[in-house]
């Protein structure tokens, strides 16, 4: 069975297929695999000639009341999977590897780091930063891959590698969302049956916004005030925030003209789920 490699094995397996001229790409993650990461390893087989997969519960993105202790961990079947998928290297590095004793350097993008679920969760993109900074020194990819299911976090690292000058080109890959339209996510793993069908409403709120776009509303304030009606049909749903943005900056708008990023996050029982849609004008 297909087993995890340490870092140094991973710095020097990534090097030595550089050197034979392969392309390399970088699927990081946490693990407790679904099908949303698995669209990120195809896309990584596809356009690269060796698949690196980085597997770690990264503790500096969790905050003291955050699920890092609960978070789901099951390494011998997520190695299955990534066997099944054509995988060349899993890196599932401890904690201790990844920040020796002692370690007081972070990366952080200022501002954006703030914004969306970085208002509610102080330190969680600093902790993604730094940590997709060292994957990034660690294996060297040519390509990384990112789910837009976490939009901010892909404007933000986007931002990371334009100002830092990182050679490593970043590929988004589309939201894989259950049959009823439930974005995939390991922490749907923490609902109740009965949660699992509340957790859709944000979604529906979403799919709301976009219709009342598509009717021809532009103002940011009247298209969330749409969304949070439905999210107020059911009061056992907490909203965090339901924000317009520009997908890149991550700022505000007033207005909807050109692209925009509608992103929510709700809390189910003690589950904090997120999902976004990008409105655009057809035509
Ligand atoms: P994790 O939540 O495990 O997600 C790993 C990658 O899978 C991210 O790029 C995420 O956007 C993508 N992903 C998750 N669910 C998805 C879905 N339903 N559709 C498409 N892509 C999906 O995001 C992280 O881990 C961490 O913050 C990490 C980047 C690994 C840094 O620790």
């Amino acid at each position: 069975m297909m087993t995890s490699i340490r870092l140094e094995q991973t710095r020097s397996a990534s090097r030595l297929a550089r050197h034979a001229g392969k392309r390399i790409g970088l699927v990081p993650t946490m693990g407790a695999l679904h099908e949303g990461h698995l669209s990120l390893v195809r896309a990584a087989r596809d356009r690269c000639d060796l698949v690196a997969v980085s597997i770690f519960v990264n503790p500096t993105q969790f905050g003291p009341n955050d699920d890092f202790a609960r978070y789901p961990r099951n390494l011998d079947r997520d190695c299955q999977l990534l066997e099944q998928e054509g995988v060349d290297l899993v890196f599932a590095p401890s904690v201790t590897e990844m920040y020796p004793p002692g370690a007081i350097t972070f990366v952080t993008v200022e501002g954006m780091s703030e914004k969306l679920c970085g208002h509610s969760r102080p330190g969680h993109f600093r902790g993604v930063t730094t940590v997709v900074t060292k994957l990034f020194h660690i294996v060297e990819p040519d390509l990384a891959f990112f789910g837009q299911k976490d939009a901010a976090q892909v404007a933000i690292i986007g931002r990371l590698v334009r100002d830092l000058q990182m050679a490593v080109e970043i590929v988004v890959c589309p939201i894989v969302r259950d049959p009823d339209g439930l974005a995939m996510s390991s922490r749907n793993a923490y609902l109740h049956p009965r949660q699992r069908k509340r957790a859709l409403l944000l979604f529906r709120a979403l799919d709301r916004v976009q219709q009342v776009f598509a009717q021809g509303e532009t103002h940011a304030g009247k298209l969330i005030e749409a969304g949070k009606q439905v999210i107020a049909e059911e009061p056992s749903v907490q909203l965090d925030y339901l924000e317009i943005v520009n997908p890149e900056t991550l700022d505000t708008l007033e207005i909807v003209s050109s692209s925009a990023l509608v992103a929510g996050a709700v809390v189910v029982g003690t589950t904090r789920l997120i999902d976004n849609i990008v409105l655009a004008r057809s035509g």
